[in-house]
């Protein structure tokens, strides 16, 4: 099975490509990128005036299966990847049951190959039940096939814990994503402590609560050789702490989110529960710091923490609630936003948002050299649209940006070299 991809630009960081090229697919993986590659016997798609770049990846997402399938399942959240460019996702262990033994993280695994749409790297938990205080089976969880540790949505609190845990990871080349929240700080918060909390008599999350806890990440890191990547950063002071770390070497990344360099504190205004987040939505200080950090390499990648709720549970006060918001969907055209503002280029986005992801990871992808599996992402740079929520392929509506003007979408994802999504079609595969 041969698949063209004719006279795109194609834009690929690990090789420092961008350039109008073709590119061929062979048997799964990438075979050529040059110019005018002839191969009559190969399926052609015009890619005049579109970018192809490596399939996107998302490092932070909740599918919400095992427990909680109302919200989301594999196939719906899967389906929501490819429709926003993704070819592969890391998923988040906070399910009932817990992703904390290997036959949650099989039974996982299973399921994204039967619905054969992206790649499904599981991330484990770091504790039994992610109550911070047992270690999960570290070794069993590597074996079976996470990428990752992390008891995401959930802070570890004792700092002994993680720093065995981090040894242990460490070990079996793990990193630990750290949820990092000093929630006795933030209390019973449910949005950014500032102007905006008082006016509306609700209670705030100050930043702090975030900077106390990356603090400490960085220095049991730095204890103990370990990587800490820093889950969803959302203050100008967890960017100011990463940049030192960075500087001094310690073994840190981190990723950022679109709602937090595009959403501030001002989106919960009308009691908007779809804007409720863990973190919260912050301030403009803060925005452009995140953009410097991006710019600058501190924040290593984007990812959009897809945090899927029942539309029944979002439709109540804002204090009850719960966090969190969808963003498969929309975090291609909402990060398309640095490049339009000059904050990023169009290489440098998509090595945040593909090769990154990858490199750090250690995930498939992130790459067109040749003999690299074959998974692409080709977007159209002009399309505009309004964004819909209620036409998402996600079972879930929490989504913050509904009804905004964006341009730029994915229009081809390719996975393994078959096209899974193409103009608003989804069509299955096995992997
Ligand atoms: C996450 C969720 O819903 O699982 N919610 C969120 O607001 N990010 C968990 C979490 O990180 O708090």
């Amino acid at each position: 099975m041969k698949l063209l991809i004719k006279s795109g630009r194609v834009i690929d960081p690990s090789q420092n490509l961008d350039a109008i090229l073709d590119v061929l697919i062979e048997d799964g993986v990438i075979k050529d990128i040059q110019g005018n590659i002839e191969a009559a016997d190969a399926q052609k798609i015009d890619a005049q005036g579109k970018i192809v770049c490596p399939g996107l990846i998302d490092v932070h997402v909740h599918l919400r299966e095992p427990g909680f399938e109302y919200k989301e399942t594999i196939e719906t959240g899967l389906r929501a990847a490819v429709a926003g460019g993704f070819t592969a996702v890391c998923c988040m262990a906070n399910t009932n049951p817990v992703n904390d033994n290997q036959e949650v993280t099989r039974y996982l695994l299973k399921r994204a190959e039967e619905v054969g749409l992206a790649r499904l790297y599981p991330i484990g938990a770091v504790s039994k039940g992610l109550k911070g205080e047992e270690l999960a089976p570290i070794g069993e969880l590597k074996e079976a096939g996470v990428v990752a540790l992390s008891d995401d949505g959930q802070p570890i609190y004792d700092s002994g814990f993680l720093r065995r845990a981090l040894e242990y990871a460490k070990y079996f080349g793990l990193p630990i994503i750290s949820h990092a929240e000093d929630k006795k700080m933030a209390r019973d918060g449910v949005m950014n402590e500032g102007r905006m909390s008082t006016l509306l008599g609700l209670p705030g999350i100050p930043a702090v609560a975030e900077e106390i806890m990356v603090f400490r990440d960085i220095k049991i890191a730095a204890l103990t050789g370990g990587h800490i990547h820093i889950a969803h950063v959302s203050t100008a002071g967890s960017v100011e702490l990463i940049r030192e770390a960075k500087k001094k070497g310690i073994r840190i990344t981190a990723e950022t989110c679109p709602h937090y360099f595009s959403l501030t504190e001002e989106a919960v205004r009308d009691f908007n529960t779809n804007a409720k987040v863990s973190p919260p939505l912050r301030t403009d200080a803060d925005i452009q710091a995140i953009k410097q950090g991006l710019k600058d390499g501190t924040i290593d990648l984007i990812a959009t923490d897809h945090a899927p709720h029942h539309p029944l549970e979002k439709e109540t006060t804002f204090e009850d609630a719960p966090s969190g918001l969808i963003g498969l969907e929309t975090s291609l055209p909402i990060s398309l936003k640095l490049v339009e503002e000059g904050v990023l280029t169009w290489p440098e986005l998509i090595d945040k948002m593909s090769c990154k992801p990858a490199q750090i990871f250690g995930l498939k992808g992130g790459s067109l050299k040749p003999g690299t599996v074959a998974d692409v992402t080709i977007i159209d740079p002009e399309l505009t649209y309004q964004i819909d929520a209620n036409s998402f392929f996600s079972k879930a509506r929490n989504c913050p940006f509904n009804g905004w003007k964006v341009k730029g979408r994915a229009v081809i994802t390719i996975l393994g070299g078959e096209i899974v999504y193409q103009h608003g079609e989804i069509k299955p595969r096995t992997i």
